[in-house]
C-alpha cells in the first residue's frame, strides 16, 4: 500500500501565519505537525508516499527531504492549485499507479496512530474505508451516515442539517477503483473536486464502502485554537530533559524539555514546556504548556498555555496567555503606560486588555 499526503491547501484559517509558509510546518512541541503523519505512517508499515505540495512545496522538500531521516521513499506531487482532496488524487495518478493506497491530511493529529486502521484495510478489502468519529457539530465535517454493519450508504461534505454525527476525520484507505470515481465528478459549489463526492460515486455505483470507528484523540490543526488545544495534549506527554542551561536564581518544575544552547536565567519554568536551542528566558515565568522555539528571547514576561515560533522577541509583556506568536515577531511593552502602538500584519489578532 502506498501512501498519499496532503500537504498543498490554502489555509485561511490559520492566517497570517499561512500568507509566509505551509501550516503543515508550524510545529506542535517544536515538531511540524506534518511530522506527526508521517511518523504514523511509517510506523503503520507504508514506505511509499506521495507528497501533494502547493505554494510552500519548497519549504516543505526542505524539510522533509527525501523522507529516509522517516524510513519513507518520498515523491512530491505538484498541485498547482488548491482545488480539492480529489483533485490532489487526480493530479497523484502516475504517482499511486493500480496500488491500493492510504489518503492522510498533513495537517492532521492523531494520537493513537494509524497501524490498526491500515492492518484492517489490508485484511478486509473494501473500495473505500473511512476512518470516522463522533463530533458534537457535524456541520463542518464530512459526514457519514453507517449502516449496522459498518456499511457506509450516504457522505455528505459539511450538510446544513447532518443525518448522524460521524465525522470523516482525514484518514482514508482506497483501492485503485477511487480513480474512475475523482474523474467523474464535479467540482461543488466552492469550486473543489471534493472527496466524499468520489466517495458517494463509489457507493452510488454499489461498490463497498466501509466505516471504522476510532476514539483516539484527534484533531484538524486548521486554526490557532486547534493548534493550542494540540499543543497542550503533547505536551502532557513530554518527557522533561534539560540540555540547556539553568542558573541558580531560577527554578524548573515538573517536566521541562530544554534544548542544547537554551538557557534560562532568573525564571520559573512550570512543565509541561519545550524551549528549543538558542533561546534565553529571562527574569520570566513560562508554563505550563508552552512550547517555545529556538532563537527566542523572553524576558521580564509571563507566558502561559502558549506557542512561540522560532526568533520570536517577548520582553516587558506582561502576563501572555493562550498566543501563537510568529517567527521573529516582536512583542515589547509600549512606550507609555496607556498607549499600544501596533505593527499588525494583515488577519492579524490582537486581544487587548482594557
Ligand atoms: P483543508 O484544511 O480542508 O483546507 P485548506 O488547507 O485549504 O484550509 P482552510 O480551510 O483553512 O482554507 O485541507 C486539509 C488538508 O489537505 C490540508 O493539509 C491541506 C490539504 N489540501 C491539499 O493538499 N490540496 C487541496 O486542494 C486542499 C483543499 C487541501
Amino acid at each position: 500500500m502506498k501512501a498519499l499526503v496532503l500537504a498543498g491547501g490554502t489555509g485561511s484559517r490559520l492566517r497570517p501565519f499561512t500568507h509566509t509558509g505551509t501550516k503543515q510546518l508550524l510545529p506542535i512541541a517544536n515538531k511540524p505537525v506534518l511530522f506527526y503523519g508521517l511518523e504514523a505512517i511509517a510506523a503503520a508499515g507504508i514506505h511509499d508516499v506521495g507528497l501533494i505540495v502547493g505554494e510552500y512545496g519548497e519549504d516543505i522538500r526542505r524539510a522533509v527531504g527525501d523522507g529516509a531521516s522517516f524510513g519513507l521513499r518520498i515523491t512530491y506531487v505538484r498541485q498547482e492549485r488548491p482545488l480539492g482532496l480529489a483533485h490532489a488524487v487526480l493530479v497523484a495518478r502516475e504517482f499511486l499507479a493500480d496500488d491500493d493506497f492510504l489518503v492522510y491530511l498533513g495537517d492532521n493529529y492523531l494520537q493513537d496512530g494509524i497501524a490498526e486502521f491500515v492492518r484492517r484495510a489490508a485484511d478486509e478489502p473494501a473500495a473505500a474505508r473511512l476512518l470516522v468519529t463522533p463530533v458534537p457539530d457535524p456541520t463542518a465535517f464530512g459526514v457519514a451516515e453507517v449502516d449496522g454493519a459498518g456499511l457506509v450508504v450516504r457522505v455528505e461534505e459539511k450538510p446544513p442539517c447532518p443525518r448522524g454525527d460521524l465525522a470523516l476525520i482525514g484518514v482514508y484507505a482506497f483501492t485503485p477503483a477511487l480513480h474512475e470515481a475523482v474523474r467523474a465528478i464535479r467540482p461543488s459549489a466552492r469550486g473543489e473536486l471534493e472527496i466524499t463526492t468520489a466517495i458517494q460515486w463509489l457507493i452510488d455505483h454499489g461498490l463497498d464502502v466501509r466505516a471504522e470507528n476510532t476514539t483516539s484523540v484527534w484533531r484538524d490543526t486548521g486554526s490557532v485554537d486547534d493548534m493550542l488545544e494540540v499543543n497542550r495534549h503533547v505536551l502532557d506527554g513530554l518527557t522533561g530533559r534539560l540540555d540547556g542551561k539553568v542558573d541558580q536564581d531560577s527554578a524548573v518544575v515538573g517536566r521541562v524539555s530544554l534544548a542544547e544552547g537554551a538557557v534560562v536565567r532568573g525564571s520559573r519554568i512550570v512543565g509541561p514546556v519545550i524551549i528549543g536551542p538558542g533561546s534565553v528566558i529571562s527574569n520570566a515565568v513560562i508554563g505550563p504548556y508552552t512550547s517555545i522555539g529556538a532563537n527566542c528571547r523572553v524576558r521580564d514576561s509571563s507566558i502561559e498555555a502558549s506557542v512561540l515560533l522560532d526568533g520570536a522577541d517577548v520582553e516587558h509583556a506582561g502576563r501572555i496567555e493562550r498566543s501563537f506568536i510568529g517567527r521573529d515577531a516582536v512583542v515589547a511593552a509600549p512606550p507609555f503606560p496607556y498607549a499600544h502602538r501596533l505593527v499588525l500584519g494583515d488577519h492579524s489578532k490582537v486581544h487587548l486588555n482594557p
